[in-house]
């Protein structure tokens, strides 16, 4: 059991890529909250992401559901739960192409069970919802221009629709109940423990495999790129420090097509582990592009660098190589 003099914090979605990046630093930098972890272990989790806290004392892992609605609520009497982070989503936005239902199902439906049963166990207390959304609920850009906290929602596939209905759930939670809601949108992530399916790991896995690259179109879809030690960084700040009801925008200011990414990753895969004979960018292939790709990303993250200080440090090459060295050490062993 966790000890009791702290308080506990419900952490969904904790095994994925960015929660179980976040747990770890989250832990040591609060040092009187525990952590519950309330992750289904869908294909997208991986319970080896937490090896490193999984004897720590104040941290728990429940494998469930996030729209189990008996567990949920017992996990917060249980715990005495006085503050959520809320990361589990279906997150590929492929697999939301292929295969929606389950993105309604855990984006929408469980984002509304996490947010009614805290309000009805908090009844009127000021306890912390912190929802993780994504910039795609935005849209997209066009060359010019970068998404604020106050642009239109635009959705354009079941992935961004489903986290953009689960933002406007929580934001009505905050109008109606005056729950004590805050919402972080943030660009694309990279760095260690993401699923394979996703860019930067398929690059390098079919790279050293010695397979095609498959990239969309003719790679020039724009994302801005963020480290996810840097995200990591702004969650726990906007968390902690961030006013109720705000929305935070969080960005690398890293705007790459992916061409260019599967250009970078291959020279620094030559460099890494050099082929015998010539180089890994020859393996690039072009394929038919994502149905209603949206075609930029961008943010201005001047508001959260204003109001709490936080903006992006990593450098994108830094960042990339240390990238690229985690998942050759994962693909090669
Ligand atoms: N990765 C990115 O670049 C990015 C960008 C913007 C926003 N986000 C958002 O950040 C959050 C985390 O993203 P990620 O990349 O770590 O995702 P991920 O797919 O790597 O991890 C999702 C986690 O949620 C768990 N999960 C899924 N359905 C669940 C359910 N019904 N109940 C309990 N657990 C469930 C999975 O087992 C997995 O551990 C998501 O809300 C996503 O929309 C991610």
């Amino acid at each position: 059991m966790l000890p009791k003099e702290s308080k506990s914090v419900l952490i969904t979605g904790g095994a994925g890529f960015i929660g179980s990046n976040f747990i770890p630093y989250f832990l040591d930098v609060n040092p009187n909250v525990n952590v519950v972890n309330l992750d289904k272990l869908t294909y997208a989790g991986n319970s080896d992401n937490l090896k490193e806290v999984e004897y720590h004392s104040r941290y728990n892992f429940i494998l469930g559901d996030i729209c189990d609605k008996v567990l949920v609520t017992r996990l917060f009497e249980n715990y005495d739960i006085s503050g959520v982070i809320h990361f589990a989503a279906e997150s590929h936005v492929d697999n939301s192409i292929s295969s929606p239902h389950d993105f309604i199902r855990t984006n929408i439906e469980g984002t509304f069970n996490l947010l009614e049963i805290a309000r009805t166990y908090w009844n009127g207390k000021k306890d912390r919802f912190h929802h993780i959304s994504t910039d795609e609920v935005f849209g997209s850009l066009e060359e010019e221009g970068y998404f604020k906290e106050d642009s239109k929602y635009a959705p354009n596939s079941p992935y961004s629709a489903s986290k953009a209905s689960a933002d406007f759930l929580v934001r009505s939670y905050r109008h109606t109940y005056d729950m004590n809601v805050v919402t972080t949108n943030c660009s694309n992530n990279y760095g260690p423990k993401q699923h394979d399916e996703k860019l930067i790991p398929t690059i390098i896995r079919t790279a050293i495999n010695g397979e095609e690259i498959p990239i969309y179109g003719k790679g020039n879809n724009i994302r801005d790129w963020l480290y996810v030690s840097d995200h990591c960084i702004g969650i726990n700040k906007v968390f902690n420090q961030g006013i109720a009801g705000e929305t935070y925008l969080l960005g690398g200011n890293n705007e790459k097509d992916n061409l260019t990414i599967a250009h970078k990753v291959c020279s620094i895969l030559d460099r890494l582990k050099p082929l015998k004979k010539g180089k890994y960018a020859s393996q690039i292939k072009f394929v038919q592009d994502r149905a209603g790709h949206d075609f930029r990303y961008a943010i201005d993250t001047s508001k959260i660098k204003k109001e709490l200080d936080w903006e992006a440090k990593e450098n994108f090459d830094r960042g990339l190589e240390k990238t690229v060295t985690y998942y050759l050490d994962k693909y090669t062993i």
